[in-house]
């Protein structure tokens, strides 16, 4: 099975990639598939992968037509689309969220369908798609008023999915992410950031000032469980997913006075104290209209998991990025 991540030298592309090649295989609805092929494109160097003969790396735009089809050329059984220009980016700069987001994601579609061989198709959709007024919860029955840009193409691409799937070009899901954290190293440009770095920067001994009030209601999902969601989403038979491709992931619903609180049960009251708030607007405006609840009704039934607690999100990263050291 030859396998495509664009995206894959970001955060949640390259965990996605190092797992999948430690596993060796991609269970689908049809058996457990060996990985003979894992290409990873990214238009940043894809540093932090093993060295490994099935590997094979592709420094380009993933928007670009070309560029995708001597990728799918060589028989692409599966494609797990990561790459993506993040929300306050596509803000700021229409043309290029345009470009990546809308055009790139069709083109990548496009590559696909010319392929004839309906590959799965697994792409990462976010909350951003949810807007205007809003009901309590949630889920994939909402009707979608997306309210930036980046929201917006998020919802058009997975209108794609549903309408190229019915067709057969491809066999796709869009997985709608909630807040995944921790992310490790610099923050993205992402106006969910924040969500990491108040947890990140503190248990490395650094201050950081947090752009939202601690009020902000967030909902989380760790890095371990995005990468668990993506692989499981390759596994659904296409009966399970009925009316549309789209699903909602679980998340945990808090404060982000209740990640700070988790912080501290972790790190140590010290961490939290490195923490401060000092609202910035651009940011504020955008999280004020996420929506706060999840339904998690369908992603139940089809086996996606949140996780435990904030707690364990947040004693996870330090095994997982920090090698279990917290600067005291
Ligand atoms: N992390 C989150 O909280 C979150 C939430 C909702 C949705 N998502 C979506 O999940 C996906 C992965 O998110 P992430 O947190 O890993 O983001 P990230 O910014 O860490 O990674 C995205 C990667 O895409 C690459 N990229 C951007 N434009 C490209 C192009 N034209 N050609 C090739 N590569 C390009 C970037 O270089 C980067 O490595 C994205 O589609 C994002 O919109 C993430």
């Amino acid at each position: 099975m030859h396998i495509l991540i664009t995206g894959a030298a970001g955060f949640i592309g390259m965990r996605l990639a190092r797992r999948l090649l430690a596993e060796g295989q991609l269970t689908t609805a049809r058996a457990a598939e060996r990985i003979t092929r894992l290409t990873v494109l990214d238009h940043v160097p894809v540093q932090g992968l093993p060295a490994d003969p099935r590997l094979r790396i592709i420094i380009g735009n993933a928007a670009d037509a070309a560029t995708l089809a001597l990728i799918t050329e060589d028989a692409v059984d599966a494609v797990f689309h990561l790459a993506a220009v993040v929300s306050v980016a596509a803000e700021r700069d229409f043309d290029l969220g345009m470009a990546v987001n809308l055009h790139g994601t069709l083109a990548l579609m496009e590559a696909c369908r010319r392929s004839g061989r309906t590959p799965l198709f697994i792409m990462a959709s976010s909350a951003a798609v949810y807007g205007g007024p809003l009901p309590p919860e949630v889920g994939e029955d909402t009707a979608l008023f997306p309210q930036t840009s980046y929201g917006m193409q998020k919802a058009v691409g997975e209108r794609l999915v549903d309408d190229l799937s019915r067709k057969g070009f491809l066999d796709g899901r869009s997985l709608r992410l909630p807040t995944i954290i921790v992310r490790p190293g610099a923050p993205n440009m992402a106006a969910s950031a924040f969500a990491s770095s108040l947890v990140r920067e503190p248990l490395m001994g650094r201050a950081y000032t947090c752009p939202v009030p601690r009020e902000t209601p967030v909902c989380v999902l760790s890095v371990r469980r995005v990468v668990d969601s993506f692989i499981h989403a390759a596994s659904l038979s296409t009966s399970s997913l009925g009316h549309t491709r789209t699903v909602q992931l679980p998340g945990l619903t808090m404060a982000v006075d209740q990640l700070v609180e988790a912080l501290a049960q972790v790190g140590g009251q010290q961490a939290a104290q490195r923490l401060s708030f000092a609202a910035q607007p651009e940011i504020v405006a955008i999280v004020r209209g996420w929506p706060v609840r999840f339904a998690s009704g369908r992603s139940g039934a089809l086996g996606f998991r949140a996780d435990a607690s904030a707690r364990q999100i947040i004693a996870d990263f330090v095994a997982d990025e920090l090698d279990g050291r917290i600067v005291p």
